[in-house]
């Protein structure tokens, strides 16, 4: 089945009919103000925090999948036929349908009976509100007579107790109305100076604020009885369910066309000015009033519009790729780039799969959302490192969350993810690389946020790498903790009551079981730290971290080879995870991914057999699975990894943030045919021909593909939110197409398929402009072999940085590499 199209000039994806196979979304808003929209007009708006400033309801969960939204309705009011031309929730069959999914925006057109309506979703750049722009025309010979009816649903703000806190949140909700403009004041009157308001730029016939007033008794969104008389009820809400709706009456001549813009939007007022009068319980709207102004007249939408295209043209202008394959180019010049912001920005908070209540910025999930970000925009993620750092506890390790709002360390989960620390130095280094700022290693950050713990930045990541080293297990190899990366892998957790979470209850003194992924971790993590501490000259680190990282990979050599792999972990017993004598869970992907990207057997031919492996056991052509054969039997000591049905989730699914190791580990060989294979078929744009089997938006990566173990091979879950978007974009942009920024240069190291010609880039690094091509000759694969910067030859691979301002032309040749 089709259900759409890549319109790369637009960048765009275009989808052709509404019956997607899931709600395929995409997010308004990149700073601020965040809104989730679906294709049909599902989602809802948050300021900031998902959980504690939602400003409309969504019901996850439902039938159908997707409720609660940006709906519009339209009416014939001479007929009395009514529809959504968004398709959802009424469900008319439409005449014509499409949606626009683009950077930042959402537009959605359709046609019944003659009548054509297009709105345009999308938040002005800088503004905390979004802008919903309706185009309604008549294509009859006649005169049509439209009622237009907006809609939302407010969400009483702490989207949990909105959730679940009936007996006190159906007897609290306030609204005011005034004009054309609704606003929801629930419990302003008291604790709260922030309030939301939903405007229309037309007079109105009427409107609703109280739900079951506008929808009717026993009825749904599909009918609501104002839509279907053609008339509101002008509800005022006191408790129950405070909604928006306005409604415009629309006369047009044939072929007239009328805008409406309807503005939601959130605002805050000083304490002291909440009320006008200020004796009154009247909202100040002193501040709020030329803002809406402004934003409901059409004539500024345009213009806002072009703004928000130019911003992203200039996020994607700093790398542009031409390469032999359309989907590469795709993913990398748009898509995956734009994913990495949204990841940023939200991390795993709030998608089709995340509700915004359960988790709040993950250390290690925004410290590795900022390898694909930092090139984009380096100055925020400077700010996110040194907040993240802020965090961190004196010991070295780090809480696993913290909430968005409060920028502090989430108490209910603690500490003790071992993996989680290293993870910044990843980050801190990404950053470094891109920017050559070295003064940010000397910003004093405090610990868990407490006043007068603070050091400089520098002193955090020497903590980060103690913290492992004073956590060292039997085989000198690094102590899980809850878990490492994979959050499944419980081994200090044995748990027999349903009710318990396998991270956070350890019933078991976790100074046994040992992993191997972090141990490989902790040698690139080291490895990172020794090139930052050499430009700060500081050598005496840079040996210590350097002979801390040979023992490692001493004992990973020892203890953690399986003979073929890269074992997993030891558990509680001291028995071996991941190795030929375990009946299920022989092999895992991520230690192979990582020991490969230290480095550890490199050299002596285990990498090569670890990737062998890695192709013999767990490839599939949807990609890699994480880990062969996949538990069948629940194993107590193991902990939630084997709960999960047989391919499902971290029990043997595809799971993508893996697969981008593998292809590092893979150019780290030299196979490049191997790595552009893996990363060809999680690609989602190349995935887009198989939509009935993937389901998920075909232009973003999700967390987890089904695995062949699974009933649904090949079906993608969890999209958006996941760490695969920054590790595919490091792993096509600066391993297999090689464009690697470093702390002195820029490396130039592609690792191409043999059939590639080259391909050529621009990278904008530090101000200066790389216009770079890259020539393969045929026959020939390997490592680049000539260098030219300027037309003069350079010794090795990396071009020096150039002034800023400045075009740099760089020619590199790829040479069979030779056989010493
Ligand atoms: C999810 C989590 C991430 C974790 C991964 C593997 O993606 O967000 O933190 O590493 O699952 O369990
Ligand atoms: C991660 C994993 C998921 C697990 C969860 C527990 O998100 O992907 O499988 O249930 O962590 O917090």
């Amino acid at each position: 089945m089709d259900y759409g199209y890549f319109d790369d000039d637009a960048k765009e994806y275009v989808i052709t009919r509404p019956d997607t196979p899931l709600p395929w979304i995409n997010y308004l808003g990149t700073e601020d103000y965040f809104g989730l929209i679906s294709n049909t007009a599902g989602g809802c708006s948050f300021y900031r925090d998902p959980r504690l400033r939602r400003l409309t309801r969504y019901r996850y969960n439902n039938v159908p999948f997707d409720v609660g939204g940006r709906y519009i309705y339209l009416r014939d009011d001479q007929d009395g036929d009514y529809w959504s031309p968004s398709w959802q929730p009424v469900r008319r069959p439409l005449e014509s349908y499409e949606c626009r999914q683009g950077l930042s925006y959402t537009s959605i057109k359709a046609a019944r009976n003659g009548v054509h309506a297009e709105t345009l979703y999308f938040v002005p750049p800088g503004e905390t509100l979004e802008v919903w722009r309706v185009q309604v025309r008549n294509d009859r010979d006649v005169r049509a007579d439209i009622s237009l009816f907006s809609s939302i649903e407010f969400c009483l703000w702490d989207a949990q107790d909105d959730a679940t806190n009936f007996q006190r949140n159906f007897s609290t909700g306030e609204v005011e109305v005034l004009d054309s403009v609704i606003y929801h004041k629930t419990e302003y009157r008291e604790r709260r100076n922030h309030f939301a308001y939903f405007a229309c730029s037309e007079l109105l016939a009427g409107f609703d604020t109280q739900r079951d007033t506008f929808l009717g008794p026993y009825r749904g969104w599909d009918a609501p009885e104002a839509v279907a008389r053609g008339e509101c009820f002008n509800s005022d809400a006191h408790g129950w369910a405070p909604i928006g709706s306005h409604h415009v009456r629309l006369s047009l001549e044939s072929h007239e066309t009328r805008q409406v813009v309807f503005v939601l939007g959130y605002a805050e007022n000083p304490l002291d000015a909440k009320f006008d009068p200020p004796q009154s319980q009247i909202i100040n709207k002193s501040q709020v009033r030329p803002v809406i102004e402004r934003w409901t007249d059409p004539s500024n939408v345009d213009a806002a519009l072009a703004a928000l295209r130019s911003t992203w043209d200039e996020y994607l202008s700093v790398l542009r790729v031409s390469t032999p394959d359309e989907d590469t180019n795709r993913m990398v010049n748009i898509w995956n780039p734009y994913q990495c912001m949204t990841t940023f920005n939200l991390s795993r908070s709030m998608s089709s799969f995340e509700s915004g209540i359960g988790r709040g910025m993950g250390f290690r999930d925004s410290s590795q959302d900022i390898l694909g970000f930092a090139s984009m925009i380096p100055s925020r993620a400077r700010q996110r490192l040194l907040d993240l750092a802020a965090t961190q506890l004196a010991t070295g390790g780090a809480n696993h969350q913290y909430q968005p709002l409060t920028k502090r360390g989430n108490a209910q989960i603690g500490s003790g993810f071992n993996d989680d620390p290293l993870w910044l130095i990843f980050a801190v280094s990404a950053y470094l690389k891109e920017t050559g700022d070295l003064g940010l290693l000397d910003e004093l950050v405090p610990y868990d946020n407490a006043e007068g713990s603070e050091t400089p930045l520098y002193e955090h990541l020497g903590r980060c790498v103690r913290y492992t080293l004073e956590r060292l297990g039997p085989h000198g190899l690094p102590l899980i903790g809850r878990a490492d990366w994979n959050d499944c892998l419980n081994l200090n957790c044995f748990s027999e009551n349903s009710g318990e979470s396998f991270q956070t209850t350890e019933n078991k003194e976790g100074v046994v079981a040992e992993s191997v992924f972090i141990a490989g971790q902790f040698v690139v993590a080291s490895r990172e730290l020794v090139q930052i501490a050499r430009a700060l000259a500081k050598f005496d680190d840079a040996t210590t971290l350097e002979s801390n990282a040979r023992r490692m990979v001493e004992a990973i050599e020892r203890d953690g080879w399986d003979g073929d792999w890269f074992l997993r972990a030891y558990d509680y017993f001291g028995n071996v995870v991941g190795s030929r004598s375990n009946e299920e869970g022989r092999i895992f992907a991520e230690p192979q991914g990582m020991c490969v990207m230290a480095g550890v057997g490199v050299q002596d031919g285990r990498a090569a057999r670890a990737m062998t492996s890695v192709r013999d056991l767990l490839a599939t052509e949807h990609g890699v699975m994480l880990v062969q054969p996949s538990f069948t039997r629940y194993h107590l000591e193991l902990g939630e990894i084997s709960t999960y049905p047989p391919g499902y989730k971290e029990n043997g699914s595809i799971f993508c943030h893996v697969n981008p190791w593998i292809m590092i580990g893979e150019t780290m060989l030299g196979h490049g045919d191997a790595a552009f294979a893996y990363y060809r078929r999680t690609n989602p744009s190349a995935r887009a021909v198989i939509s009935d089997v993937h389901r998920c938006e075909p232009y973003v990566y999700a967390q987890t593909i089904a695995g062949r173990d699974a009933p649904t091979f090949g079906e993608a879950k969890n999209s958006w939110l996941t760490g695969s978007a920054s590790w595919h974009f490091v792993a096509i942009s600066q391993w297999i197409l090689g464009i690697r920024p470093e702390l002195n240069g820029l490396r130039i190291d592609p690792v191409l398929p043999e059939s590639w010609p080259g391909f050529s880039a621009t990278r904008q690094w530090r101000g200066a402009t790389y216009e770079i091509v890259v020539r393969q000759p045929p026959g020939v694969t390997g490592r680049v072999g000539r260098l030219l910067v300027d037309d003069k030859p350079v010794e090795g691979n990396l071009v020096p940085e150039a002034p800023a301002g400045s075009v740099v032309r760089v020619e590199a040749e790829v040479a069979t590499a030779s056989s010493d």
